[in-house]
């Protein structure tokens, strides 16, 4: 995997002279943040050797270079997920290349269901903790020492600090924002009532298919995170779930976007040097 990785930074690295300051995943919710960049190179990711290719129509494929907030980013536009179909390594293989290419902080967005009654449809939630629920770990099989350590504590995994800021962003900002424990499921399937009570009692706020994995190779390879989502049903309590279908939630998580972007936008230029 070692050399895996330095053949596609060695391939970006002839694309683009930047280097990257912040690794930014544009999952659900955060696809517009590409139109507030000042974009330099962008290469699709069927070029990249050994990167997976996207298949989720509303999911692009291409690493945006650029400037956003007058620093140097690198964003995903277009993520993978184990429900369709790829391994860990494989849904984690962009973030061991953006850590190789220099990056110090990595910001993923996501869209989510809520088991927390007081958070609610169109709210965004800055995730303090997780609770992984998925089938396979991206860490599994022999360690390189290169890479991470065979053990990594997650103790530190969520800055608090950088979760902190953005919620006084938030509030300048007049967005209802909250923080709190994601979960990982590996979907495709959206939760039983059973499910989603289950959990709520087990100390889970908003529920997803995808962060997990990315999370779990950023820790491994030292690198700060911080996670938004934007809720995009709510699922508890249980009496009052509505069916919901990836239109709703395309479109609650639209009406979401600009406080999203602001968010990251605003984060990023607080965060200075
Ligand atoms: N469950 C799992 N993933 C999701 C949900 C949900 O209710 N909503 C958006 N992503």
């Amino acid at each position: 995997m070692y050399n895996k990785i330095q053949e596609a930074k060695t391939y970006i690295e002839e694309q683009t002279k930047k280097q990257p300051e912040y690794g930014i995943i544009l999952g659900t919710g955060l696809g517009n943040l590409v139109s507030k960049m000042r974009i330099e190179t962008e290469i699709d990711y069927k070029d990249i050797p050994h990167f997976p290719v996207a298949t989720v129509e509303s999911h692009q494929g291409k690493l945006v270079f650029g400037e956003l907030a007058g620093r140097q980013v690198v964003a995903m536009a277009g993520r993978f997920h184990y429900y369709e179909g790829y391994s860990m390594k494989e849904v984690t293989f962009p973030v061991r290349v953006l850590k190789a290419l220099g990056i110090q902080r990595l910001f993923i967005s996501n869209a989510s269901g809520s088991t927390n009654a007081d958070i609610r449809a169109g709210d965004i939630v800055f995730v303090k903790d997780h609770i992984n629920l998925q089938p396979e770990n991206p860490l599994r099989g022999e360690n390189d020492e290169r890479l991470g350590p065979r053990f990594p504590d997650m103790l530190h995994t969520y800055d608090q600090d950088l979760n902190e800021k953005a919620m006084a962003i938030a509030a300048q900002h007049k967005i209802c924002a909250h923080t709190g424990v994601y979960v990982g499921l590996q979907g495709p399937n959206l939760e039983t009532p059973a499910e989603y009570e289950y959990l709520h009692r087990i100390g889970g706020d908003i529920v997803g298919m995808s962060t997990v994995p990315e999370v779990l190779v950023a820790r491994h390879a030292g690198l700060p995170v911080f996670v938004l989502s934007v809720v995009s049903n709510q699922c508890y309590p249980i009496e009052n779930i509505k069916a919901t279908t990836i239109e709703d939630v395309l479109k609650v998580v639209r009406k979401a976007e600009p406080n999203m972007t602001t968010l990251v936008i605003e984060l990023i230029k607080l965060l200075g040097d």
